[in-house]
């Protein structure tokens, strides 16, 4: 008897070949686009091996009891883990497995593309030219802010805020500053970042990315306080987890031009609802959660997670273990 291997969604093909090929499990899958809904994944999680889930899935104690005590290993296809109860998974002993590292590049790249596309008003300016705002060339027109010359600030230096800033230098940025729970030491002598407070972040920085974890110390830490620091040119990214973010501060920041503008690649609820006052402002910039979409990057992150399941059921060392 094979172990039972759940897939709660259709998946990149690379990470269905890979645990097909393996011969090692039998799967079932929901075999759609769209999420699981939460009652069919409470009946097939009963008595499998393995989870591989999405981040749209919540994996808490209700979806660990209705799988029962089988259960060794649970993958998800995302490198942010707020969507797993850790602590649940950890006093049952179940091994997490993450996908780390093979999307850095494209978070980094769509972060690049976002913060321009917010400074610049790409997305205002495009309207403008299709709807018969452009009268003609206006010296004081969609006018932005460059990045030549500027601060950057990093909210959470991690694998994707070097790359961030890897990418950003050769804009001739003047300078990178960072905040973290922790000083990260190593990474900040990579790109020559110096570790600021938070409210010193927020005061100094002209364009601030946050690219943090969301856990419980970063919860709804951009908010009115930090928001009402920040420089009125400022530009504010979001590419991590929309909860980072206290949403109805921000409305407040950019409606009252607090702050310039913002990118947000996530936000809280995903979707955000057409009718919400965010995608009201001209100078939000909203993306549906796309920082890790490439084909190559979702293969990627497809087969890292089959193979950390397939490892887990064997009970070997994943090649990304999430540790609990
Ligand atoms: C995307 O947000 C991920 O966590 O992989
Ligand atoms: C812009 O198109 C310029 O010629 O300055």
């Amino acid at each position: 008897n094979l172990p039972k291997v759940y897939i709660t969604r259709r998946i990149p093909l690379d990470g269905l070949k890979v645990l097909q090929q393996s011969g090692s499990c039998e799967i079932e899958q929901w075999d759609s686009d769209d999420p699981v809904p939460r009652s069919e994944l409470l009946k097939k999680v009963s008595g499998i091996h393995g989870l591989y889930c999405l981040l749209t899935e919540k994996i808490d104690k209700d979806v660990l009891n209705a799988a029962g005590p089988n259960l060794k290993v649970v993958s998800t296809m995302s490198v942010g883990y707020d969507h797993l109860s850790l602590e649940d998974l950890k006093n049952r002993g179940i091994k997490v497995g993450f996908t780390p590292d093979v999307l850095t590049e494209a978070v980094a790249e769509l972060t690049i593309a976002l913060l321009l596309a917010t400074s610049r008003r790409l997305i205002e300016a495009v309207d403008e030219a299709k709807n018969g705002g452009w009268g003609t060339w206006k010296p004081l027109w969609m006018c932005g802010s460059g990045l030549r010359g500027s601060t950057i600030g990093i909210l959470g230096l991690g694998r994707i805020g070097e790359a961030i800033a890897g990418r950003l230098k050769p804009f001739e940025v003047e300078k990178f500053i960072y905040n973290d729970i922790t000083p990260r030491e190593e990474l900040a002598a990579k790109i020559s970042a110096e570790f600021v407070p938070l409210e010193e972040l927020a005061r100094q920085s002209d364009f601030l990315i946050v690219c943090c974890a969301l856990t419980p110390e970063t919860q709804g830490i951009c908010n009115k306080q930090l928001f009402s620091k920040m420089k009125s040119n400022a530009v504010f990214i979001n590419t991590s987890r929309g909860a980072v973010v206290n949403q109805e501060d921000l409305y407040y920041a950019l409606a009252n031009h607090q702050i310039a503008a913002a990118g947000l690649d996530v936000t809280v609820p995903e979707p955000l609802p057409t009718n919400h006052p965010l995608f009201k402002l001209k100078n939000c910039v909203i993306l549906p959660h796309i920082a890790s979409a490439t084909v190559e990057t979702r293969n990627a992150m497809a087969a890292l997670a089959a193979h950390n399941l397939l490892a887990g059921l064997k009970g070997e060392a994943m090649p990304k273990e999430l540790k609990l």
